[in-house]
């Protein structure tokens, strides 16, 4: 099975489950906008069915969905269509495609995704080469190695191998808030907040230097 079809087979019912914990998802999202600007151009990796793209919509010039997933894709597009957001458009592309566009942005965001991929260093170095320059890269991502997690993690993590062999669980990468913040530094950004939203998901937001 390919990562897009995993994907493409959850997408109705992604759509329709609720957010594990919707006061943590409300907190990173307000503290995201706050950040734009209504001249900004944003991409987003891994947007899922678009519904923070949406939310983030009327505070931007132009919004700008990718995800490996057609399905996903998809829906983000009817959700744009039905609630009538102009400005949203979305597009099927992994992660380490999904800058390739011609449009020039100033804004990347992506939650809950980049512990879905393998080269999350060579693709935080991609999105470094797209910015300009005091451009922003604003990310949710959960921590699977995460020490000050405790037991959680383990248990968490403990049920991904058994999970992907029955092909309910997607690739999931582990490591800690420290690695993703050095990855991140590394590739060469400053982090000008971090924040964990919840306990597991470190929100990140980082510009470029
Ligand atoms: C856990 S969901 C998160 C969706 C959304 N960002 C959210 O926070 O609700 C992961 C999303 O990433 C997409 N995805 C997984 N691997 C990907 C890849 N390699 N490239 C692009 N999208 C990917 C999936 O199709 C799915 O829509």
């Amino acid at each position: 099975m390919t990562t897009a079809s995993f994907w493409d087979k959850r997408a109705r019912k992604y759509a329709a489950s609720k957010i594990a914990d919707q006061a943590a998802y409300e907190y990173t999202r307000e503290r995201t906008r706050s950040y734009l600007a209504s001249t900004d151009t944003v991409l987003e990796m891994g947007c899922g069915t678009g519904s923070t793209a949406l939310e983030l919509a009327p505070n931007v010039r132009q919004i700008i969905g990718t995800d490996v997933s057609s399905e996903m894709v998809k829906i983000a597009t009817e959700k744009a269509h039905d609630q009538g957001v102009a400005n949203a458009s979305f597009r099927v592309a992994p992660v380490d495609a999904a800058l390739d566009g011609p449009e020039p942005v100033n804004v990347v965001t992506g939650f809950n995704i980049f512990h879905l991929v393998r080269n999350r260093e060579g693709i935080f170095g991609d999105i470094h080469r797209k910015l300009p320059t005091g451009g922003l890269f604003i990310s949710k991502t959960p921590c699977l190695s995460e020490p000050s997690i405790g037991i959680k993690r383990f248990a968490f993590a403990a049920m991904i191998p058994p999970m992907r062999l029955l092909g309910i669980a997607p690739y999931v990468s582990r490591f800690s808030f420290a690695q993703l913040e050095g990855a991140i530094r590394d590739a060469g950004f400053d982090l000008i907040e971090v924040g964990s939203f919840p306990a597991m998901s470190r929100y990140i937001v980082a510009r470029k230097r």
